[in-house]
């Protein structure tokens, strides 16, 4: 018997998913920022399956990409479940065997190692895991003996009137002791309506053969939910996206709102962080105490300090320390360092830049590829002049300098320790320490103007 740790997988994921309507494989497209596939993994691992084998065929390319470090066999021609297990037969080793499809992402570990425990203390060949759907339509209905066996599958579009009433479904998840599985895949055949090799005939076979067929009924029957559309894929995101809002709020998160509220798996959250309506949080995102986000805001694969505040802002693969202040309406895109005690105000606009601890860009800005050191102040209006029509120049602000409203800062350029750049001034060479840099034209009022014009009103 194979302890739980020392479980085989094989996941389904070869098909092309028609239903979608797209050009990605179906089994690519994400729930909270994970694909689809890796949800089902990842429920695999956690539950202690130890290798996995993956069926790619449609797609396959960009599936095993997704998955590295996997085992992989090709299906050449997707021609149908039972077909694609074919595929993988040479590596089912005699132990007992998960079948799982990539498509039914809400699928929990907890689930898959009860149903294991089932498997065993029924002493069971195969085992099914099965739900009840108040609406079971497009799914495979399970028939049992008087005896509660398994008997057969019967895919919706093979069901007679009784059968169709059934509410009991296939999930498409198995156990299987894998040299029965080996022994009886080469019995298959392609005889039903839709010309493929149906992995859930085998079910028939082996109660034909008397063996021992289980069915695992499971309570939450949304966990096993397939997903062949993007209406069911909105539904399943829906789920999930409640339930991942659910446990940061029972872990000290405060969510407003979170039916507006959109956190990837992959997001980590202090406690007493505040997420405020509309927000996006996702990839690789961390947050620390006391911040606040939102609303209206979109984070993407950012570390977020203490105590900070982004309204109204959109923040991409950036770092921002404790006590800064976001927005509203900035827009930092990727590769940012920001400091502590920093304000970044309305309309900034910040990309592959370094900004120091208590400076200051409050209005208007644009600030690329910029060195900028410590108690800096930006004016409104304030452009970093980076590129040249061929190359990107980085802008060096020194510490404690001030930049008046409207200056353009021409890089390469650097405006030293302690300087003025005055408003409006073009900066096309490096400003001395201490220095004030003025580049404008001189003004000149012209007496009389208006009323020699005969303007005056
Ligand atoms: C399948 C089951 C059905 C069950 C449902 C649960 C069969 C015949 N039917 O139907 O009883 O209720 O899942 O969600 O098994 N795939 C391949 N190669 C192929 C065909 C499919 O790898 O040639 C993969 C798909 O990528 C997918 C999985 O197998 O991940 C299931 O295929 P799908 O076409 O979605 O089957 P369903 O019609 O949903
Ligand atoms: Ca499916």
């Amino acid at each position: 018997m194979n302890s739980i740790s020392n479980l085989q997988g094989v996941i389904l994921a070869a098909g092309e998913g028609k239903r979608m309507y797209s050009k990605k494989p179906k089994v690519l497209h994400e729930i909270c920022g994970i694909t689809m596939v890796e949800h089902v993994c990842n429920a695999a691992r956690l539950a202690g399956v130890s290798e996995i084998i993956v069926v790619t065929g449609h797609g396959g390319d960009e599936v095993r990409k997704k998955l590295q470090g996997l085992k992989f066999v090709n299906q050449e021609k997707q021609l149908g479940t039972g077909h694609a297990v074919m595929q993988a037969e040479e590596f089912i080793k005699d132990g007992t065997v998960f079948l799982l499809c990539g498509d039914t992402p809400l699928l929990q570990a907890e689930t898959l190692k009860n149903m294991y425990k089932f498997h065993i203390a029924e002493r069971n060949q195969a085992t099914v895991l099965t739900a009840k759907f108040e609406n079971p339509y497009g799914y495979g209905r399970i028939i049992r003996d008087s005896d509660g066996n398994i008997i057969n599958i019967v895919e919706e579009r093979d069901t007679n009137s009784n059968q169709k009433e059934i509410s009991e479904i296939n999930s498409g998840i198995y156990l299987f002791e894998g040299v029965l599985l080996k022994k009886f895949l080469k019995l298959l055949n392609n005889d039903n309506d839709q010309g493929e090799y149906y992995i859930t005939e085998i079910i028939k076979i082996f109660s034909n053969k008397d063996l021992k067929v289980g069915g695992f009924l499971i309570d939450n029957s949304r966990e096993v939910m397939g997903v062949n559309n993007r209406l069911q894929l909105s539904q399943a995101e829906a789920f999930t996206r409640q339930k991942i809002n659910e446990s940061h709020m029972l872990k000290g998160v405060t969510i407003v709102d979170p039916i507006n509220t959109y956190i990837d798996h992959t997001v980590q959250l202090e406690n007493d962080v505040t997420i405020l309506p509309g927000c996006i949080i996702s990839g690789h995102t961390s947050i620390k105490e006391d911040s606040v986000i939102g609303p209206n805001t979109h984070i993407i694969s950012s570390q977020i300090g203490k105590n900070v505040k982004i309204k109204n802002s959109v923040v991409v693969e950036s770092k921002i320390d404790d006590g800064t202040c976001i927005g509203p309406y900035a827009n930092l895109r990727p590769g940012n360092v920001i400091g502590k005690n920093v304000k970044i105000g309305d309309f900034v606009e910040m990309k592959n830049s370094i900004f120091g601890d208590n400076s200051k860009a409050s209005h208007l800005t644009y600030i690329g590829d910029g060195d900028v050191g410590e108690n800096v102040n930006i004016g409104c209006g304030v452009v970093f002049v980076n590129y040249d029509g061929k190359e990107k120049h980085r802008t060096v602000l020194e510490d404690n300098c001030f930049i008046g409203c409207n200056t353009n800062l021409i890089a390469p350029v650097t405006v030293g320790k302690n300087s003025y750049v005055a408003a409006g001034t073009t900066v096309t060479k490096d400003v001395p320490d201490t220095d004030l840099a003025v580049g404008r034209a001189k003004q000149e009022n012209i007496a009389g103007w208006v009323k020699r014009k005969g303007l005056l009103k």
